[in-house]
């Protein structure tokens, strides 16, 4: 690639972020999320900080202004009632928990490892900000110790969007065992602005409403919800990024000077974790169903997320080998081998480049150079010859889901643009 054309990229992916944001917070993408979502608000903290430090920080403040008061950080904030989109804030009737109106379950905490990256890249603007918003990711990090570790010490879900990969096979059999009676009529919204086959199906949106309804039931109280769980899933997205997002929050406190003990406590249980979640036949990290104890069997994108999480794995390297080998736009969400896979349909094949950058950074972290350049590179070409969609077809990278996409335009600017370096 010339350097006329990344840079004619960089400028592209800056408007993209400009365009989406909605004041002091960005939107996913016009239309399809018309709110403030919380991963992905990160992510956005992480590609504004590569050119305008001090709106990278507003982003990561405004998503902790939408913080409840049991410390938890909802997945959506809805900043506004807009009709365009299901379910909305009267669905999910949270109005008592917070102080925005907000979803009622959680998203993979990103968050801290963003808020790290962008202190480091100026310090003078960053300590401040850093001492106001550490307690509250404190704060977050210990509701997921609290609210969402098994007795393995993993971390579960407790709804298939709280991992932020929505409709994913994980999910399969511990969806299959709810009955979604009374769920009632409801319109959805997503597949009036995308093709419904790339949207998750009906039956999967009645049980989602279904567990959004328990919720609401049970006025969104940890406690009375952790009775009798309908839906428990360990998953690896959300135990590796937790793990990671501790050791970078460990790393912050002690700069800080501020007591450390307790996420010292919480990196080594997490640490331990891990292993749970290891496929007994496969040797592969993957999600199990806490109610039966049966493993996904799915080799996922999150399956390659140990290195972030500073985890060198011999197993895992292998396997990641002959992925980035299968599919000429990796890292599929779902292995193109799958009898599951489906390329275009969501997190059950398609390829997204916010994985991919997370897998990336960990491997060149722990020294695998040349993985992580390959899987750069890929993306690089990728969202060159295709542009910045929300994901793309892993083998002949067809684009899918909502366009100029906020969380694609970051990962650019942040990670896969080579005006960052070689590795
Ligand atoms: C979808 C994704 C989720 C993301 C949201 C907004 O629901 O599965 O991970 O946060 O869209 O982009």
């Amino acid at each position: 690639m010339t350097e006329s054309k990344w840079l004619q990229l960089d400028e592209k992916a800056q408007n993209i972020l400009i365009k989406n944001d909605r004041g002091g917070f960005t939107v996913p993408t016009a239309g399809l999320y018309p709110n403030q979502w919380n991963w992905d608000s990160a992510f956005a903290g992480w590609g504004f900080s590569t050119f305008d430090i001090e709106r990278a920080w507003q982003e990561l403040e405004s998503l902790f202004a939408g913080q409840w008061n049991n410390g938890m950080v909802p997945h959506i904030l809805f900043r506004s009632n807009d009709p365009d989109y299901f379910p909305g804030p009267d669905v999910w009737g949270t109005e008592e928990c917070g102080p925005i109106s907000s979803s009622g379950i959680s998203q993979p905490p990103v968050a801290a490892t963003f808020v790290r990256a962008i202190w480091e890249k100026d310090k003078t603007i960053g300590n401040n900000r850093l001492k106001k918003i550490f307690p509250k990711l404190k704060a977050w990090h210990k509701w997921f110790m609290t609210w969402r570790l098994t007795d393995r010490n993993c971390i579960f879900i407790s709804h298939p969007w709280e991992a932020g990969r929505d409709n994913s096979p994980d999910w399969d059999n511990a969806m299959r065992a709810i009955n979604p009676v009374g769920v009632g009529e409801y319109t959805r919204r997503d597949t009036s602005h995308v093709d419904g086959s790339m949207r998750p199906t009906q039956e999967d949106y009645d049980r989602y409403l279904w567990l959004v309804q328990r919720g609401r039931k049970l006025k969104w109280d940890e406690e009375l919800m952790s009775v009798n769980r309908p839906f428990e899933v360990a998953d690896p997205t959300m135990t590796f990024i937790l793990l990671r997002a501790s050791r970078d929050l460990l790393h912050m406190a002690t700069a800080l000077g501020v007591d450390n003990d307790e996420i010292s406590e919480w990196c080594s249980k997490l640490r331990e974790g891990i292993e749970t979640l290891r496929n007994p036949d496969g040797g592969f990290f993957n999600a199990i169903n806490c109610q039966t104890g049966e493993h996904s069997g799915n080799i996922t994108s999150a399956s390659f997320l140990n290195w972030y999480a500073g985890i060198d794995d011999d197993e895992t390297l292998k396997i990641l080998t002959k992925t980035l080998e299968e599919a000429r736009y990796p890292i599929p969400s779902l292995s193109i081998n799958s009898e599951k896979f489906d390329g275009m349909r969501y997190w059950r094949g398609p390829t997204w480049v916010v994985l991919n950058s997370l897998v990336g950074v960990g491997l060149s972290e722990m020294g695998y150079i040349a993985e992580a350049t390959l899987l750069r590179k890929r993306t690089q070409s990728l969202i060159l010859e295709k542009g910045f969609a929300e994901y793309f077809h892993p083998i002949d990278g067809t684009p899918g889901g909502g366009d100029s996409f906020t969380w694609t335009a970051a990962v650019w600017l942040a990670w896969a643009s080579p005006s960052n370096g070689e590795y």
